[in-house]
């Protein structure tokens, strides 16, 4: 029995890829490389040494996404098919709002169809949306999301919470994801955001190799321990295993609806992120002070508890190993 990755060949796919594998998961990867590329397959198979299937597919096509269930036994699926720049969506609400929730549902229904009902789905910490406290928990209910991309994931959520209401049979992890940094300690693969980047690491790799001119740290008058913006970072390995660890409980449980953060509970901010980078890379990272950028919020971080005591899961990695990776990908 397989565990189906759409979006498997992106950034937090390939790594949870990796991890299942590690655990002598069979996987099947689908990817339409919209966002993503086709060597990501190949180097997956070279970090783990392990065969599996893949498929170049559109989640929205719903004969091609058949075909692939036709063919294989699936015992659970984790949906990592989105797009996720903030700004893009922002300009192209329809591209995003077909993409990821029309994906969503046809995957879904698909799943529906073949008896498939394990569901682990990639969210994000900005459903929680704007609001006065800093430190999220699971209790929170949705906030008001900022952007498309933000309401794509919670509209998803939503989605979920019905189909579990309607048929409780499903078998669903919902997974929040606070600001994945950082790249498998091989270097083979990692974050590859097509053009300029919107992110703040992907952005501070390219200042740093000379890519890109300077840093513009959007705001320092936050009310922040040095005014720059705070965030959970979390690294993308410890993420990737986050997945497998829902996954086992998925397995473990049989039927329900599970949400949990992922992210270490830690904050740092911007200066912290460039301060710690050129520490650890001995690299210089030219930066200004710019404007805040709108929609931006000033500190956010997770409540990891919930996945700690229900997942046994904790991050482990550090804000020095998400700098060194980043920086050793960029550079093979
Ligand atoms: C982090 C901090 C910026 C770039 C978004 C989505 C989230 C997830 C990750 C997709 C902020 C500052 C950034 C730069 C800067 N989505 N910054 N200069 O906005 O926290 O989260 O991306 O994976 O769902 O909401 O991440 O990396 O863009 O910003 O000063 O050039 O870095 O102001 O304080 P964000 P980010």
């Amino acid at each position: 029995m397989a565990i189906l990755l759409p979006g498997g060949a992106g950034y937090i796919g390939s790594h949870t890829a990796v991890e299942l594998l590690n655990k002598e998961k069979e996987i099947i990867i689908v990817d339409d490389f919209s966002n993503s590329k086709p060597e990501m397959i190949d180097k997956i198979k070279q970090i783990t040494g392990k065969d599996f299937k893949f498929y170049e597919v559109n989640c929205l096509n719903k004969k091609e996404l058949e075909k692939v269930f036709e063919e294989n036994s699936i015992e659970a699926v984790i949906n990592f098919a989105g797009f996720k720049a903030v700004g893009e969506s922002v300009k192209e609400p329809l591209k995003y709002y077909n993409n990821n929730v029309s994906g969503a549902i046809t995957l879904l229904q698909t799943m529906q169809k073949y008896g498939v009902k394990k569901f682990v789905f990639s969210s994000s910490a900005t459903v929680y949306g704007t609001r006065q406290e800093v430190e999220y928990t699971e209790k929170m209910k949705r906030g008001e999301t900022a952007n498309p991309y933000g309401t794509t994931k919670s509209m998803i959520e939503k989605i979920l919470e019905d189909l579990y209401f309607a048929d409780n049979q499903w078998d669903i992890a919902i997974l929040r994801y606070f600001n994945p940094v950082g790249a498998h300690e091989s270097g083979l693969i990692g974050e590859e955001p097509q053009g300029i980047p919107n992110n703040l690491m992907p952005y501070i790799v390219r200042v740093a190799n000379g890519t890109l001119k300077e840093l513009s740290v959007f705001g320092n008058d936050y009310d922040t321990p040095d005014g720059t913006g705070v965030r959970d970072y979390i690294h993308v390995v410890d993420l990737a295993k986050g997945h497998v660890k829902a996954l086992e409980k998925l397995e473990k449980e049989g039927t329900g609806i599970y949400t949990y953060n992922l992210g270490t509970g830690k904050g740092y901010s911007v200066l912290d992120m460039v301060k710690t980078f050129e520490k650890v890379t001995g690299q210089k990272v030219p930066y200004k002070i710019a404007p805040r950028r709108a929609g931006d919020l000033a500190i956010y971080y997770a409540d990891p508890n919930k996945a700690k005591e229900e997942l046994n899961w904790q991050t482990e990695k550090t804000l020095e190993d998400m700098c060194r990776d980043s920086w050793n990908y960029i550079c093979k």
